[in-house]
């Protein structure tokens, strides 16, 4: 079965046809970044327009780089939530629009759940259950994956996103959008025991996560140096950051592994490009004897590949839109 997936939930615009779940057979990404970038973050106008000026082309490419046109397409997926709503409704439109004219049918995939999928293309031999770790700009969960459509949330974060922790603090050091592959790159050269920063808990949630506190801590600590007429080391800084972030996640995932009882765990989301976080997760596997499955790093941002490969599962479910499908800009992974 070919999907044709489009994804237009944040800042790029991508179409992909995907076989049978499991196989990429086109997979095109068109990033807004460069723009974006002028205003030190996404602007969700300019994201919306410009979706809308390159979803055709894109999708003409998509099919002519796999050789097929619209009649060789058993079905339509798009990317119906999370996010910007103006972003997201371009691929919702495009899809019903495309869906009516070659009567073919139309798949709604959860941004996040399609993150997990990314691992899908990855690992041909990983299959549910297991627990998935989703860490992204928007969205820190831990989420108990019993089948491909069927979730269950075990501990998400109470604030801040991590990704959004990370952009944060690279926009207070002055690094361009979007920073947190920045941060990530500058830790590799830093001592990080330089800083102590907080390891922020939870009360009562031994699996939910609070990234904000240790956000508010870094910034603090650049505010105080500027004042004081110092200078900050952004390598060490970074460094101390990232060994905190590495320390949340870790301890929250191995916990959560024990006491659910699961040995495999996947990572999925544009925070598990992370350097430093793929490596303790790795050390924490053979530590504790579970498998690790991280997203190909080509396919940890967002991209339709895995939208593509969510919507297989999601079709084989049952899980079929009408037209009256609408974009919704935030929704539980569990929705049904
Ligand atoms: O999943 P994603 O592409 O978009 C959302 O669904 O949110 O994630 C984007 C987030 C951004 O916050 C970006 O700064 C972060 O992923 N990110 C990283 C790295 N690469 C991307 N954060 C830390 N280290 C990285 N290497
Ligand atoms: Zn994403």
């Amino acid at each position: 079965m070919k999907i044709l997936a489009i994804e237009t939930s944040c800042d790029e615009t991508s179409a992909a046809i995907i076989e049978n779940g499991r196989k990429i057979t086109s997979l095109l990404v068109a990033t807004q970044v460069e723009e974006h970038r002028l205003y030190g973050g996404v602007v969700p106008e300019i994201a919306s327009r410009r979706h809308c000026e390159s979803i055709c082309q894109i999708v003409d490419m998509c099919l002519k780089k796999a050789n097929l046109n619209f009649y060789d397409i058993d079905a339509i997926a798009v990317t119906f939530s999370p996010g910007l709503i103006g972003a997201l409704l371009v691929g919702v439109n495009y899809a019903k629009g495309l869906s009516l004219a070659l009567k073919k049918p139309l798949i709604p995939v959860h941004h996040l759940r399609s993150h997990i999928a990314s691992n899908y293309l990855t690992h041909p031999d990983l299959k549910p259950p297991f627990l998935s770790l989703i860490i992204s700009g928007g969205h820190s969960h831990i989420v108990l994956v019993k089948d491909y459509c069927e979730f269950k949330v075990i501990g998400r974060t109470k604030d801040d996103a991590v990704g959004e922790a990370y952009d944060k603090v690279a926009r207070a050091l002055g690094f361009p959008y979007p920073g947190g592959i920045q941060v990530d790159k500058a830790s590799v050269k830093g001592n990080p025991s330089s800083y102590n920063l907080p390891r922020p808990s939870v009360e009562g949630s031994p699996f939910d996560f609070s990234f904000s506190g240790l956000k508010t801590a870094v910034l603090n600590i650049l505010n105080s140096t500027k004042q004081k007429g110092d200078k900050i080391n952004e390598y060490d800084l970074c460094a101390s950051f990232q060994l905190a972030v590495c320390d949340l996640i870790s301890s929250r995932v191995v916990f959560a592994a024990r006491d659910l009882n699961q040995n495999k765990i996947v990572v999925a989301g544009g925070v598990s490009a992370n350097s430093g976080i793929r490596k303790r997760l790795m050390q924490d596997a053979k530590d504790n004897n579970f498998k690790l499955y991280l997203p190909d790093i080509s396919l940890c941002g967002d991209n339709a590949a895995m939208v593509a490969s969510q919507a297989y599962y999601e079709f084989k479910n049952g899980n079929i839109a009408d037209m009256s499908l609408n974009a919704i800009a935030s929704l539980a992974i569990d929705y049904i």
